[in-house]
């Protein structure tokens, strides 16, 4: 497995690559990896020839320095963990490779980047989706990991690559989970063990939506009622949002009467969890 941290040396790689005519699976992250990353990982190993996987912390979606600062960084582990999984290539570029002085050219979504985390966390989705765009351009895979746990990440990369003509196949991959529901996530290492259990109150929120749901309930209002009141039994717990969308335009749905998302996001003291469930 070769660590690569230049863009021109992955440039390379990924000529050879074409030239033995191989197809690249790419699994792009922010390095703190978990189960849901090596989940991704692994679809990927078995669906390509060329793994190529990168860790890289994007300062530009981060809507709030404190949050990037208190990312959990653990490159040396990241790229053991990778080895065992049998990747080719692990791409972590720093961030004079990625926004070299004068840097000015930035992606933007409309529309699917309003809703949800797009209303509260402002330019992060425009972050992701220019990152996501020059990481494409550098690694041309023929098809990109990413997790349902970010529903809305996943429905703005799948809508960017439709509009941009990137001939590049997105695969969404379930969430993976704790036994007790909790959704993995890096931001889970900078729980305390209260703020552990505290955390469970949103995948009970989520059970509860997907209860009421199968019950046959369809006014969305009643669902994120039950949900809140599901979170509020956590003292600690401070709603960000949570929300009954459609799940294609991620519009607010008052009734529902097609496939759609129940999404929540939820500070557990000074970490802020995502997390979401289809309703069909
Ligand atoms: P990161 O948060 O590291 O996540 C990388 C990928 O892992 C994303 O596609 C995310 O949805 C997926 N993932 C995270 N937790 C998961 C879980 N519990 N189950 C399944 N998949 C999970 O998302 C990003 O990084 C960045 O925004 C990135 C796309 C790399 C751009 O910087």
């Amino acid at each position: 497995m070769e660590v690569i941290t230049k863009i021109n040396e992955m440039q390379t790689r990924v000529l050879s690559v074409r030239d033995r005519k191989k197809s690249i699976g790419f699994v792009p992250t922010m390095g703190a990896l978990h189960d849901g990353h090596i989940s991704l990982i692994r679809s990927a190993r078995e669906e390509n020839d060329e793994l190529v996987v990168s860790i890289y912390l994007n300062p530009t979606q981060f809507d709030n320095s404190d949050d990037f600062d208190k990312y959990p960084r653990q490159l040396n582990k990241d790229i053991e963990i990778i080895r065992k999984e049998n990747a080719d290539v692990i791409f972590t570029p720093c961030t004079e490779e990625m926004y070299p002085d004068g840097f000015c050219t930035h992606v933007t979504q409309d529309k699917l980047t309003d809703a949800l985390c797009g209303g509260v966390r402002p330019g992060h989705f425009n972050g992701v989706t220019t990152i996501v765009t020059k990481l494409f351009n550098i690694i041309d895979p023929d098809r990109a990991y990413f997790g349902q746990k970010d529903y809305q990440q996943s429905a703005i990369i799948k809508r960017l690559v439709a509009d941009m003509n990137m001939d590049v196949d997105i695969r969404v991959c379930p969430t993976v989970r704790e036994e007790d529901g909790l959704a993995l996530s890096s931001r889970n290492k900078r729980l305390s063990l209260e703020d552990r259990k505290d955390a469970l109150c949103i995948h009970g929120s989520l059970q509860k939506a997907g209860a009421m749901f199968a019950s046959n309930v369809r006014d969305a209002k009643d669902i994120v009622e039950e949900m809140t009141s599901v979170i509020k039994k956590t003292k600690q717990a401070r709603i960000d949002y949570i929300s009954i969308v459609n799940a294609d335009t991620l519009e607010d749905l008052s009734f529902i009467n097609g496939r759609a998302l129940a999404a929540v996001a939820v500070w557990i003291g000074n970490t802020r969890l995502i997390d979401n469930t289809i309703l069909e």
